[in-house]
């Protein structure tokens, strides 16, 4: 392998020092601030990990009670961002409307000065932007401008209550809790790093986090998990998909949700989603969507040695519980958040201008010539 063909887009360049996660380290796997994913997803909650990473440490009871009270307080949408919600098209996509939403808060909320209110700030983002999407959703789908001030004490209930009018159970709030444990953290991936970028110019945290959004929408990141769907409903039994997959395979097609840009073998992510997808639809009585995902996953394997990462099987999960499609990468952005927010502020703490150099591929240097004498 040539040296252009190693560096390209970055793969396997250290592009900075984190004390956040750990990916696909040997003997570790996936971690956050030292603790093993499977730890923090089975036995944790997602409030606990938005604390441990953005406060640094897991909270004691005290403190994770507070916390929840806290965010209970900042879900409310202030009247002018409604009205923004209300006018972004409803066939926009939902990534869209965060993207907008984001910067939209940053004019009517902007961080302090010198970012002394950072902690804030991220808290505050990561209580309203299950309600900015669910108000925008609800409004534009059903015509109603929803209360998004629930008395949910999780966000995955929140989402869940304001999505289907109805508390959820607690299979579902669960279920939903976990996958955004999953997705909180992912060291330097690219929206990630699209954050710690605009971070190091100074800039404030709307901005790093708009653009963030704008770097996980695509087919390759986050927008893999709509990929997925789309895919996985388009077959009615497991034989099907796999002469279908295989026939996308012939055609040097991507199959979404599977590879891994730092996994080699396996994405630890995948055996928790896998197993909830199975449950759910062992409830909800539908195992057409499972057999044909594991099908799928085991062509992948069989055919490229390819697995299933993170986004593959949460498809299913999410539409089991009766989220649309089009959610489905927004509420990546809604766990992200906690990840992106503890980036900003470690960029922050340590911070250096990320300016990389370019390996220059074009003319020798030429000679200008006035515009009557160019051919
Ligand atoms: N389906 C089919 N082939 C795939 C594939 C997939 N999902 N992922 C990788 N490959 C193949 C590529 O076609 C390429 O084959 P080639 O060498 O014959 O051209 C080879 O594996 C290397 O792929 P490449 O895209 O160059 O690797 P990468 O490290 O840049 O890509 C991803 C990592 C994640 C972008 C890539 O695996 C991908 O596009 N996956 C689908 C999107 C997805 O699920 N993204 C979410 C990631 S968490």
């Amino acid at each position: 392998m040539n040296d252009k063909k190693k560096t390209g887009g970055l793969a396997g360049i250290s592009a900075g020092e984190t004390a956040l996660c750990t990916v696909g380290k040997e003997g570790a796997g996936l971690t956050y601030r030292g603790y093993d994913i499977y730890d923090l997803a089975e036995k944790g909650s997602f409030e606990e990990v938005a604390y441990l990473l953005l406060r640094g440490k897991l909270p004691n009871k005290k403190e994770l009670d507070s916390y929840i009270e806290h965010l209970k307080v900042l879900r409310d949408l202030p009247e002018q961002l409604k009205s923004v919600l209300e006018m972004t098209p409803k066939d926009s996509h939902p990534m869209d409307v965060l993207r907008t939403g984001v910067s939209f808060l940053g004019n009517i909320e902007p961080e302090a000065k010198e970012f002394s209110d950072q902690e804030l700030v991220a808290d505050r983002l990561l209580a309203c932007l299950p309600s900015m999407l669910l108000y925008w959703h609800r409004y534009h789908q059903d015509g109603k401008k929803i209360n998004v001030v629930t008395d949910d004490d999780s966000i995955s209930g929140h989402f869940l209550h304001m999505l289907h009018d109805s508390p959820p159970s607690e299979l579902h709030r669960k279920t939903l809790d976990t996958t955004l444990i999953l997705y909180a953290e992912h060291e330097f991936n690219a929206s990630t790093f699209t954050g710690r970028v605009i971070t190091a110019t100074l800039s404030d945290m709307h901005s790093a986090v708009t653009g963030a959004i704008g770097a996980l929408r695509g087919a390759l990141h986050g927008g893999a998990n709509e990929a997925a769907m789309a895919l996985i409903e388009q077959y009615n039994n497991a034989d099907e998909a796999v002469e279908g997959v295989l026939s996308l395979l012939k055609h040097k097609q991507k199959i979404m949700g599977f590879g891994h840009r730092v996994y080699t073998t396996s994405d630890p992510r995948n055996s928790v989603n896998k197993k909830m997808s199975k449950i759910l639809s062992e409830e909800t009585g539908d195992k057409t969507l499972y057999d044909v995902s594991e099908a799928i996953e085991s062509v992948m394997w069989n055919e490229k040695k390819l697995f299933a990462n993170a986004d593959f099987f949460a498809a299913s999960v999410y539409h089991f519980m009766g989220i649309p499609t089009y959610l489905f990468t927004p509420i990546f952005v809604c766990s992200r958040i906690t990840g992106w927010a503890a980036h900003i502020m470690e960029q922050r703490a340590n911070n250096k201008l990320i300016r990389p150099a370019a390996e220059y591929t074009g003319p020798n240097l030429q000679e200008w010539k006035a515009i009557n004498n160019r051919l």
